[in-house]
């Protein structure tokens, strides 16, 4: 395995990757043992872990993404990554394919269909490869887009955080990670934790009841994504609210690892509690504007305009 080391990255996003298939343009859903066809197909990369890194380095981050593809599978994922800029020189190539997600669009309604492939993996490469987790901690800041198990923050984070990075956890919707009380351990443990509103529901019952429990728990920074509510924080004892910008929505998919971005790149820029939740709110509502994941992130010129004007300073 050839690591790239000595190379001090501005984050290191660790997280699921597929192949995403989208095929598009379909009156109704075949019937079965029916076939049906269709001009409308684009292949893409996906899952959070893509996108927060991609969007990271469209504002000018640099980026090192971690996970687990298929050998075969790679040089198309370099060679995409390499287009936002995102360095893939430390992802772990497998003889398993990489994780593939088809997506189906009729005019009424829109089917996944997921194979993880290499991405089962990842758990127990990050539970075994300490050289790895070192060459992630080569990073002002690390982004775990992953339901990382309770039983192996005590291991893995301090790896993680040896050389002073600061870390947040996006886990998405894993139910029985959001379920289990021992998660909040990692909630406590890492920096930023970044559930949006379904989440928190499961996690607390409310996104307020989340925010009280994590003061309760003495933990420093909660937040809580809120779609087109845009967001809401405690930090040092003060609740903030943001609000995104007026967009055309066209695609919220992704929006959320967008958010993830811009919040994380505020903070790498010293910026305020208020000024980090806008300036997420401000890449997450941007990423919204076309179809995909990945059409539409913003440059930092782009995310600052907008920034300046919808808040006040
Ligand atoms: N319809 C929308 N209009 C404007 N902004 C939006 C909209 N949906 C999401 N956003 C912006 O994106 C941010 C994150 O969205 P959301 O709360 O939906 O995250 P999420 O559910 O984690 O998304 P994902 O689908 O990526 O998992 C919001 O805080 C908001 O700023
Ligand atoms: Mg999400």
């Amino acid at each position: 395995m050839a690591f790239q080391a000595g190379m001090m990255y501005d984050v290191t996003v660790i997280g699921e990757i597929y192949l995403d298939h989208v095929f598009s343009g379909f009156a109704d859903w075949p019937g079965p043992g029916e076939e049906i066809f269709t001009d409308q197909y684009a292949w893409e990369l996906g899952g959070g872990a893509v996108t927060t890194a991609c969007a990271l380095a469209r504002l000018g981050r640099s980026v090192q993404l971690i996970g687990v593809v298929g050998e075969d599978q790679f040089p198309m994922i370099e060679a995409r990554l390499a287009t936002f800029g995102v360095s893939a020189a430390n992802l772990t190539r497998t003889r398993e394919r990489s994780g593939v997600t088809v997506s189906i669009s009729t005019t009424k309604d829109r089917s996944f269909f997921t194979y993880r492939g290499a991405n089962r993996q990842l758990s127990g490469l990050l539970r075994s490869n300490d050289s790895l987790l070192d060459i992630a901690a080569l990073a002002k800041h690390v982004h775990l887009a992953m339901p990382l198990a309770a039983e192996d923050g005590d291991t893995i984070l301090p790896v993680l955080k040896r050389r002073d990075a600061t870390i947040s956890i996006d886990v998405g919707h894993h139910v029985k990670w959001l379920e289990d009380a021992r998660s909040l351990e990692i909630v406590r443990a890492i920096d930023y934790a970044m559930p949006n509103e379904k989440e928190a529901v499961i996690m607390a019952g409310t996104p307020q009841r989340y925010l009280d429990l994590c003061r309760s728990l003495g933990v420093r920074h909660a937040l809580v994504k809120l779609g087109s509510a845009g967001a809401i924080m405690l930090s040092g004892g003060v609740e903030y609210k943001a609000a995104p910008p007026d967009v055309d929505t066209v695609d919220t998919t992704g929006a959320g690892d967008a958010f993830d971005a811009g919040f994380i790149d505020a903070v790498l820029s010293g910026l305020s509690p208020k000024q980090c939740i806008e300036h997420g709110c401000v890449c997450g509502a941007l990423s919204t504007r076309a179809a995909g994941a990945l059409q539409a992130l913003p440059t930092r010129a782009e995310a600052a305009t907008v920034c300046e004007e919808n808040y006040v300073a």
